[in-house]
């Protein structure tokens, strides 16, 4: 089976059928999301709180991206793949755009790339573009931007913000952009904006009206029960059994219940054979 392609996303918009994204960031998930049937999958920049224990996904590095993009694409054979550029990667010039997005289609094996920003990073996307990678634009709360927006906020409340975020979705698609990610946006706003577009929008936290939605795969399957933000539904709650189950295996090899036989080699050679090492 081939990978889905820009073509067959564009085309869910024209067919009325809701795109799933979700994030992964290495080969195991990867693998389990493809084949749960997951559209496009994302190696978010959230890799910076998710992976890397920190507060926010200012520190991530292109070379952060294009290394777990590389594990990420390992894992999959169905899903179309982005890869977030990275704060800073793209921001200082669109030649600096399209060399950091070459890195990760070469090194990340990424099908497209992801930013963030409205009018500002139009030049971005435009260069980008016309080197012939597909790019999917981010507006609303965008995260590299915590420090300037003063905390993670919804973003377009009042009418001069929502003209402001309708101006800059037009702005990333004449760009040439083909999704756009609306986060924590008013569910109204996000519906108007994507009645407005040619090109899919992927909601998080932007209610149902969007061409699509996209969750944090740790988020969703319930890892942290501690983070809930109110766009979050969790559709299983894994924190409280996995930590069982390592507890289980802490008191079986503390008592020696584990390994058992079964679990052992020995000298007689009847053993499985091993055909995968972890
Ligand atoms: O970094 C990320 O995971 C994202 C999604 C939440 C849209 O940008």
């Amino acid at each position: 089976m081939r990978r889905k392609t820009v073509l067959d996303l564009q085309k869910m918009k024209a067919t009325n059928e809701k795109i799933a994204m979700i994030t992964a960031y290495d080969a195991t998930m990867a693998r389990l999301v493809d084949t749960a049937g997951v559209d496009m999958v994302l190696v978010g920049d959230s890799l910076g709180m998710v992976i890397q224990g920190e507060e926010d996904t200012l520190g991530v590095t292109l070379d952060d991206m294009a290394y777990h993009g590389r594990c990420v694409a390992r894992g999959l054979s169905h899903a179309h793949l982005t890869v977030d550029m990275p704060f800073m990667s793209y921001q200082i010039s669109a030649e600096q755009a399209l060399a950091s997005a070459g890195r990760l289609v070469q090194e990340g094996r990424a099908q497209s790339v992801k930013l963030e920003g409205g009018e500002r990073s139009a030049p971005a996307v435009e260069k980008i573009v016309q080197a012939g990678i597909p790019v999917v634009g981010h507006i609303g709360l965008t995260p590299q931007s915590v420090n300037a927006l003063g905390g993670w906020r919804v973003q377009g409340r009042g009418d001069a913000a929502a003209e402001q975020l309708l101006h800059d979705a037009h702005a990333i698609e004449e760009a040439g952009a083909f999704a756009l990610v609306l986060e924590m946006v008013p569910a109204e706003l996000a519906a108007e904006v994507t009645q407005a577009l040619r090109i899919p929008t992927i909601g998080i936290g932007a209610g149902r009206n969007c061409d699509g939605q996209v969750l944090v795969c740790n988020d969703l399957l319930g890892f942290d029960m501690s983070f809930s933000p109110k766009f979050l539904k969790r559709f299983a709650e894994l924190q409280d059994p996995m930590t069982q189950a390592v507890s289980a295996y802490i008191d079986e090899v503390r008592s020696g219940a584990f390994p058992g036989p079964e679990h052992s080699f020995h000298r007689s050679r009847t053993d499985k054979k091993v055909t995968r090492l972890y």
